[in-house]
C-alpha cells in the first residue's frame, strides 16, 4: 500500500536539527512511504480568521491540498520556551478549519538539548483536539551537536526508533483506511 506523508517541520533554521529528524524518517520509511518534505512554513500569512476565507492565501490552499492529497502528517519539531514555536502553532491554527487533516494520523517527534517534552506534550493536545490521532515518535534529547558532519541524523539507535515509529504510523494509515 503505498502511503502519502506530508512532514511539517517547526524550525526554519537552514541547517535545522529538526529538519534532519524528518529526513531520517523519510529515509526509515518502508518502501512504500513516500515523505513530502518541501512544505515551508515560513511561507504562510499569520493566521487571521478575516484571511480563512475564499481566496485562500496561496501557501495556505498549496498547505491544504498538499494534506488533502496525503494519508498521514509527519510533524518534527524542537521546543521554544517550553513549548512549540509559534510557526508550527500558526501553520496548525491554518488547519482547524479545514477538513483535509481530519482523521489523518500524525507522527509526531520533537527534539531539544533539553527533552522538548513541553513542546511534545503540547502538539500532542493540539493535534488531538483537531481530530489527528497521533503516533508518538518520542521527545528526545536532541540537537545539531548530535548531527554528523553532513548534517543528518547518524545515530542507529535513534534511526532505529525512527524506523519503528514510521511503521507504526503506516499501520496506523492502514487500519483507518480498512
Ligand atoms: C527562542 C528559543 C527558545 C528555546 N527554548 C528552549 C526550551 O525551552 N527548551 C529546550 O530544550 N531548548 C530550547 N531552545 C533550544 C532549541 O530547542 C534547540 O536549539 C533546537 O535544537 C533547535 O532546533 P532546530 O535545530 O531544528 O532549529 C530554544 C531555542 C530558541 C531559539
Amino acid at each position: 500500500m503505498a502511503v502519502q506523508v506530508v512532514a511539517l517541520i517547526g524550525s526554519l533554521r537552514a541547517t535545522s536539527s529538526t529538519a534532519a529528524l524528518a529526513r531520517a524518517v523519510a529515509r526509515a520509511a518502508p518502501g512504500q512511504v513516500a515523505v513530502d518534505l518541501t512544505i515551508d512554513l515560513g511561507a504562510l500569512p499569520h493566521f487571521s480568521p478575516d484571511l480563512d476565507v475564499a481566496p485562500l492565501p496561496p501557501a495556505v490552499a498549496a498547505l491544504r491540498a498538499a494534506i488533502g492529497g496525503a494519508d498521514a502528517l509527519l510533524v518534527t519539531s524542537p521546543e521554544y520556551a517550553h513549548g512549540m514555536p509559534g510557526t508550527l502553532k500558526n501553520a496548525l491554527d491554518w488547519l482547524v478549519s479545514a477538513t483535509e487533516p481530519i482523521g489523518k494520523p500524525a507522527l509526531l517527534v520533537c527534539g531539544s538539548p533539553g527533552g522538548a517534552a513541553h513542546a511534545h506534550a503540547q502538539l500532542a493536545e493540539v493535534l488531538r483536539t483537531m481530530g489527528l490521532p497521533v503516533i508518538d515518535g518520542g521527545a528526545h534529547v536532541f540537537s545539531r551537536a548530535r548531527l554528523d558532519a553532513a548534517g543528518e541524523v547518524a545515530d542507529p539507535t535513534l534511526h532505529a526508533h525512527l524506523g519503528a515509529a514510521v511503521a507504526a504510523l503506516v499501520a496506523a494509515v492502514a487500519a483507518a483506511t480498512a
